[in-house]
């Protein structure tokens, strides 16, 4: 089996999405330069870009055309950009830095970070509907991104991580309000990969779903962990907060050592659902690369 050496991969595929990014949000009008200029600010300069990326690689297994995988992924990227503006406000997690600055709220103020972020997701579906992709195939990707962004996923998983908060939950209830919050955009990004190639369903198909699964809840596990004993200036973002806002995660619940082992047999699990079809081992690295981060 060819290693694919994905860090390197993951960096220059980064660079490209930053690039189509900053093409895709033009000024609309210089009256309202100020929002374009604050969804820029949220959209580029920083994120490590894995959805995009898993997009790409379920593509390649798809046999997409590049440049489709790539409009879907940055489409899914604003829509990872905006619930990060909402998730900073101070009604939410009320964050001060994200990806090394300060967040859109503190720097263009709340009511600009609001319509940033409603630009951003609105703005992700105008990139979906105008991405030249196999027949139907737009169709499925905005069904399927709109239901992971919204109320019966990330928005309802949003939902639960403000109505826990607090209160010490269930095992059980962590990994559903994972599933939505952080979960469903991920499982998503390996939809679109393979819907951008014109696959719909099939083999290919479960095995990204499993994949996803899997790694949607190993990459919160790790969030977690890192919230509470990650080193700030790599990370971009305050930590401690979780704890301090009264937030169940893995951390709390299984400590660093039971958190880091539940991640790595998510891993693993995810790495097992691919392995007929991830010949280059692009996923099973790119797994366990997430497993090892440390921003
Ligand atoms: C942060 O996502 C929010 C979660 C769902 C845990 P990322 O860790 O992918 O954030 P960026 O895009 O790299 O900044
Ligand atoms: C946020 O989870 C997931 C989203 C839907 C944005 P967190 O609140 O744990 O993400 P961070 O730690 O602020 O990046
Ligand atoms: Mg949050
Ligand atoms: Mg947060
Ligand atoms: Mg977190």
């Amino acid at each position: 089996m060819t290693v694919i050496p994905v860090q390197e991969e993951l960096r220059d595929y980064a660079a490209r999405v930053e690039a189509r990014l900053a093409a895709l949000i033009p000024d609309a009008d210089p009256e309202t330069a100020l929002i374009s200029e604050a969804m820029r600010y949220s959209l580029l300069g920083g994120g490590k870009r894995i959805r995009p990326y898993l997009t790409y690689a379920f593509s390649r297994l798809a046999g997409a055309d590049p440049e489709a995988a790539l409009d879907f992924g940055c489409a899914l990227e604003m829509v990872h950009a905006y619930s990060l503006v909402h998730d900073d406000l101070p009604a939410m997690d009320n964050d001060v830095m994200r990806r090394g600055r300060p967040t859109c709220h503190v720097a263009y103020g709340e009511a600009n970070a609001i319509l940033a972020g409603d630009a951003l997701l609105t703005h992700a579906f105008s990139v979906l509907a105008n991405t030249a992709a196999p027949d139907g195939a737009v169709r499925r990707a905005t069904a399927e991104l709109a239901d992971a962004a919204g109320y019966a996923g990330m928005v309802g998983g949003q939902t639960l991580d403000m109505l826990t908060e607090g209160k010490t939950v269930t095992r059980e209830t962590l990994v559903k309000l994972q599933r939505l919050k952080t979960g469903a955009l991920i499982r998503a990004a390996c939809r679109l990969g393979c819907l951008s190639g014109g696959v719909f369903d099939g083999e290919l198909y479960t095995a990204a779903d499993r994949y996803a699964e899997k790694i949607g809840l190993a990459f919160q596990v790790i969030d977690d962990v890192l919230d509470g004993v990650g080193d700030p200036a790599l990370l971009g973002k305050s930590v401690g907060k979780d704890k301090a806002s009264g937030k169940t995660t893995w951390l709390s619940l299984l400590g660093e050592e039971g958190a880091r082992d539940y991640a790595t047999r998510l891993t693993d699990e995810a790495i097992s659902a691919v392995t007929p079809f991830d010949k280059e081992g692009r996923l099973a690295a790119l797994a366990t690369l997430l497993l090892g981060r440390n921003k």
